[in-house]
């Protein structure tokens, strides 16, 4: 058999930004036809070495050869002659152009061929699209199109550029889990046409799921290229974060057994319907079912921002009316909302409804905080326990990533010391390390008295963290498992076979 060609050899790559080592002498070979996925935790340096290769950066130092080529100082156009193209995480689409024209327009400027030629431009899109296997309207335009669609356009627009190297930088983060499924199939499908993929992910899953070979960089260093084969999850665990990363089963040692928060009967139009439950000190009562159940709706009725028609909550035994989050926040309610709900529910609704400047204020307030002197030590020590990854605390908080904003939440609202606090997806987007210190900080809190609410989808994140569990599908409950049988062994099979019928049956009713 011929020898597999290296279509990239980059090494002894370096590269600095004011305060910050990005990368610190990184080699990585990138074989033809080969599937290989870059692994590391936020802020490692992943995006940075896809820049540099793609010539979108240039290196402080080191040499990078393409095709056998000297490419140290290449440019973006170098890279494309290449067959390099990258999936960026924004996509950089055109939103108000049609599918065809998107994926066509490069590679008619690229021939030096008109962009008005519509015969060109529908046969360049149908054979893309028919190439990974998808049918999407050639004249839909890009702002109809959900995320999974829009990237697979992305896709489409660099195979029609020819290319042999495909990047795809967390490719995954909002995507669904049947779309991550077909991306994968796609991923798989592209190298059955020895189109090259590197792979950019911290999900071990999905690593597993796809990699020929595996680079695991951290904190700018490259700790090693291994087979996928040779490589299980407990091991790039430990290789992405330098760790033992075990999760701790939280069991509530709590004496006290009134209720903290009791909900009965309550209702919301379209929503969810019926919800009585009831959280204890010391309490993690775990909020799972299938997206869409009406759990966030709840979680935001609860917190104020979402008005139920019917049924009362209670608050260590009175019964109270939250109106607004200023309320919640007088009766000790603290939430950590959806990413999702962070920017689009939240800061919607906080302008339109005027749910005020107040919430929205307490919400950032990180930002005050971390400006003012006096809660300097504060910022500093939950950029500590959190790992928070800013250059300091000065940084602004809507320049870090997603992940880093939760954690930053997270540690906000731990500082003011809700009696109950409630977390809706609180690991969404988070890497492995930073995810089992926020289990950590999550269970600390119980064990002081909190009564705590996770949302999620994770089973292993319900039933590691959680002592109670609530699954919801369509707006209502439809199982409550007891602290006795969350003891059962088979307890992650049991809640799994549950949320796998749930989600047939909606599949079913559509
Ligand atoms: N343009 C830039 N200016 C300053 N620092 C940057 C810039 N781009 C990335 N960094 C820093 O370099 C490090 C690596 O970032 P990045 O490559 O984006 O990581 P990853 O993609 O693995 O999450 C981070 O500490 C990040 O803050
Ligand atoms: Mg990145």
């Amino acid at each position: 058999m011929a020898e597999t060609k290296n279509i990239v050899v980059a090494e002894h790559i370096c590269k600095s930004y004011v305060g910050v080592q990005a990368l610190d002498d990184v080699s990585i070979t990138i074989k033809e036809g080969e599937i290989k996925c870059l692994a590391g935790e936020n802020g490692c340096g992943k995006s940075t070495f896809v820049k540099i290769i793609a010539g979108v950066e240039s290196c402080t130092s080191g040499t990078i050869l393409i095709n056998g080529k000297d490419c140290t100082k290449h440019s973006t156009k170098d890279a494309i002659d290449e067959g390099i193209q990258v999936i960026f995480q924004d996509l950089s689409l055109f939103d108000e152009m049609s599918v065809a024209d998107n994926i066509a327009m490069n590679k008619l400027i690229k021939d030096g061929k008109p962009l008005t030629n519509k015969k060109d431009i529908q046969k360049i899109a149908t054979d893309t699209l028919n190439l990974i296997g998808v049918d999407i309207p050639l004249d839909a335009k890009i702002q109809e199109l959900s995320i999974a669609n829009r990237q697979l356009i992305a896709i489409c627009r660099a195979l029609a550029l020819d290319a042999k190297l495909l990047f795809m930088d967390e490719p995954t983060t909002a995507l669904t889990k049947n779309e991550v499924d077909r991306l994968l199939d796609i991923v798989l499908s592209l190298k059955a046409r020895n189109i090259a993929v590197v792979f950019i992910s911290h999900k071990l899953d999905e690593v597993m799921r796809i990699a020929d070979s595996i680079t695991v960089i951290r904190d700018g260093h490259k700790i090693g290229d291994y087979a996928a084969s040779e490589m299980d999850p407990h091991k790039l665990a430990y290789y992405m974060t330098g760790r033992e990363v075990t999760y701790q089963q939280y069991e509530r040692n709590c004496k006290e057994n009134e209720n903290l928060l009791e909900i009965k009967h309550l209702c919301k139009e379209g929503n969810f319907q019926n919800i009585s439950l009831d959280v204890r000190k010391g309490d993690i009562l775990g909020l799972t079912g299938l997206l869409g159940a009406g759990r966030t709706e709840l979680a935001l009725s609860l917190f104020g921002l979402n008005k139920p028609d019917s049924g009362e909550i209670y608050i260590e035994g009175k019964k109270v009316s939250i109106t607004c989050p200023q309320d919640a926040i007088d009766h000790g309610i603290g939430l950590v909302p959806e990413e999702r709900a962070i920017q689009g529910l939240f800061l919607s609704k906080s302008v339109n409804e005027n749910v005020g400047a107040a919430i929205l204020k307490r919400l950032t307030g990180f930002i005050g905080t971390i400006n003012q002197n006096k809660s300097r030590t504060l910022a500093k020590e939950a950029i500590g326990q959190f790992r928070i990854k800013v250059y300091n605390e000065d940084t602004l908080i809507n320049t870090l990533s997603g992940g880093n904003q939760q954690k930053a939440l997270i540690a906000r609202w731990a500082a003011s010391h809700p009696k109950i606090f409630i977390l809706d997806t609180p690991t969404v987007g988070i890497d492995i390390g930073s995810k089992s210190e926020i289990y950590e900080y999550i269970q600390s809190f119980a064990k002081q008295g909190i009564g705590v609410i996770i949302i999620s989808d994770e089973v292993e994140e319900i039933v590691s963290n959680c002592n109670r569990v609530i699954v919801m599908f369509n707006g209502e409950i439809v199982k409550e498992y007891s602290e006795e049988e969350m003891a059962a062994p088979d307890i992650r099979e049991q809640i799994n076979t549950l949320v796998e019928s749930g989600k047939k049956k909606v599949q079913e009713d559509r």
